[in-house]
C-alpha cells in the first residue's frame, strides 16, 4: 500500500512495509488489532533495533574503554561508533558533544548541577516556559531553592502557544538560561527555537532545549540552531529506553565540573585528589548503558534510511486528517490549537472522563494516553483535570485514525 501522501506527489512512502518493521504491530489486543497512538509516550521498536540489542548481548557483551581483549574492544567500538551516529544525525562539531545519558530527565539534571551549580548565584533568573515537561520544571525548582534564583515562566495564549512578546519582556541583566521545550508533549504545539535562540543569544544568555519530542519528528541541526544544549531520549525516536542525548557546546561543557562521581570519568585519583577525563567521558561516570546506545544508534539509522522530512510529511498529513475527523465528533474539543503543531492531539470531553475514553478504547485495541502527560501546570492553564491524547509515530496510517474516530463515536453513544 502506497500512503497518501504519494497521491500528493511529496513523496514516496512505503508505509505499510515500514509497518513490517515492528513486530509489536502484528499484536492482538482484546481481539483487534493494535492501534498504538501513544507514540508520545514512547514508540515501538523496529526489528533492527531489537536485533541490535540480542546482537550485543549474544556476541559482544563487554565493558567498554577498560579491556584489550577482543570483546572489549569491538563493544567499545560498536558504543564509539554509535556516538558518531548521533553527531551525525544532529551535525553536532564533535563527538566530543556527544554525552550518553539515562533520558532527557537525566540530561536536564545534568546541565541544572554543572551548569545551573556552578554558573548562577543568588538573585540570577532563568527562564521556562508554561508548556514544560515536568523534567524541566523539577531540577530548576531544586536550583532555585538551593540558590536562591528565580524561575521565570512564558505565559501561554489560548491557543497553546508562546507570547513571545512576554518572554522578551522577562529578559533582564539576570537572566542566565533559557531552557525551552521545542515541541510540546501534551499541546503539540512547536515552538518557535531558532527566534527564542536569536533573541537570548542577543543578550548573552544560553538556551537549553528540550528536543524529547522533537527529535523523531523534525530535522535537528544543532549548529544551525545554535542552541548552547539540547536533550532528548532514545525510546522517543523508536530506540531503546534508558538511553538518551545531551549535546552540549564543546566551549561550554569543559567549563563544566563533572556530574557523577565514578570509574571511567576520571583521569587520575589519588586519596587526596581526583583529576578528570576529557570530554565526553568527563560525564558519562560508571558502566555505561552499552546495549542501548548501540540501539539507539540502529534507531537513527531507521529513520535516516526512511528520512525525516518524508516522515515528517507522512505524519502532517495524518495530523491534518486526524484533526479533521475528531473535529466531526461532538461536544470533543482540543486542546492545543497552536499554528504550527507537531504530530500530537489532546481532548477533551465535557462530561466524559479522559481516563473512561482511555479505558474504552483499549477494548478497542487502540492505545492512547490520559492524565496529565506529566505536564500540570498544563493543565491548570487550561482549566482541566487531564486530557486524552493521540500521538503519531512514522507506522500509523489513516486506517488507525479512522479506528479511533469509530471508537470515539461509539464511546458518546454508550455515554449519552
Ligand atoms: N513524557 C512522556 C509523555 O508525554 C512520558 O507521555
Amino acid at each position: 500500500m502506497k500512503s497518501d501522501l504519494n497521491r500528493n506527489n511529496v513523496t514516496y512512502y512505503q508505509l505499510e512495509k515500514i509497518r513490517q518493521d515492528f513486530p509489536i504491530l502484528k499484536k492482538l489486543i482484546h481481539g483487534k488489532p493494535l492501534c498504538y497512538l501513544d507514540n508520545a509516550a514512547t514508540t515501538q521498536k523496529p526489528q533492527a533495533v531489537i536485533d541490535a540489542l540480542v546482537e550485543y548481548y549474544s556476541s559482544m557483551n563487554a565493558n567498554i574503554h577498560r579491556a584489550v581483549h577482543h570483546l572489549s574492544e569491538a563493544s567499545t567500538k560498536a558504543f564509539e561508533d554509535s556516538r558518531k551516529k548521533v553527531k551525525n544525525f544532529i551535525n553536532a562539531a564533535s563527538e566530543k558533544e556527544i554525552i550518553f545519558t539515562r533520558g532527557t530527565t537525566e540530561s536536564i539534571n545534568l546541565v541544572a548541577n554543572t551548569f545551573g551549580r556552578n554558573k548562577l548565584k543568588e538573585g540570577d533568573e532563568i527562564i521556562i516556559s508554561g508548556m514544560e515537561h515536568h523534567s524541566n520544571i523539577v531540577p530548576w525548582q531544586f536550583l532555585r531553592d538551593e540558590k536562591n534564583i528565580k524561575l521565570k515562566v512564558i505565559p501561554l495564549n489560548d491557543k497553546g502557544e508562546i507570547i513571545f512578546e512576554e518572554f522578551e519582556k522577562m529578559i533582564t541583566g539576570k537572566t542566565k538560561l533559557v531552557s525551552i521545550v521545542y515541541v510540546s508533549n501534551s499541546l503539540g504545539t512547536i515552538n518557535p527555537v531558532e527566534r527564542i535562540i536569536e533573541t537570548a543569544h542577543r543578550n548573552n544568555i544560553p538556551v537549553l532545549v528540550d528536543a524529547a519530542q522533537a527529535i523523531q519528528h523534525l530535522k535537528i541541526d544543532v549548529q544551525k540552531l545554535d542552541c548552547d544544549f539540547l536533550a532528548f531520549s532514545g525510546h522517543k525516536i523508536y530506540g531503546p529506553t534508558g538511553i538518551g542525548i545531551l549535546y552540549g557546546k564543546q566551549n561550554i561543557l569543559e567549563s563544566l565540573p563533572p556530574f557523577l562521581g565514578g570509574g571511567d570519568m576520571i583521569s587520575k585519583v589519588t586519596f587526596e585528589e581526583t583529576t578528570y577525563n576529557e570530554l565526553p567521558y568527563k560525564f558519562e561516570a560508571g558502566t555505561s548503558n552499552i546495549a542501548d546506545a548501540i540501539g539507539l544508534g540502529v534507531a537513527l539509522d531507521y529513520v535516516s534510511g526512511i528520512g525525516i522530512d518524508a516522515i515528517a510529511a507522512h505524519e502532517a498529513e495524518l495530523l491534518k486528517y486526524a484533526t479533521e475527523r475528531l473535529m466531526e465528533i461532538p461536544g470533543l474539543k482540543i486542546i492545543g490549537q497552536a499554528e504550527n503543531k507537531s504530530s500530537v492531539i489532546s481532548f477533551v470531553f465535557d462530561n466524559i472522563h479522559p481516563h473512561d475514553v482511555g479505558t474504552f478504547l483499549d477494548f478497542e485495541g487502540v492505545a492512547i494516553r490520559t492524565g496529565h502527560h506529566c505536564t500540570q501546570p498544563v493543565m491548570l492553564r487550561y482549566n482541566i483535570p487531564a486530557t486524552s491524547r493521540a500521538s503519531f509515530a512514522l507506522y500509523n496510517s489513516r486506517e488507525e485514525i479512522d479506528i479511533l474516530f469509530n471508537g470515539l463515536k461509539k464511546i458518546i453513544e454508550v455515554f449519552s
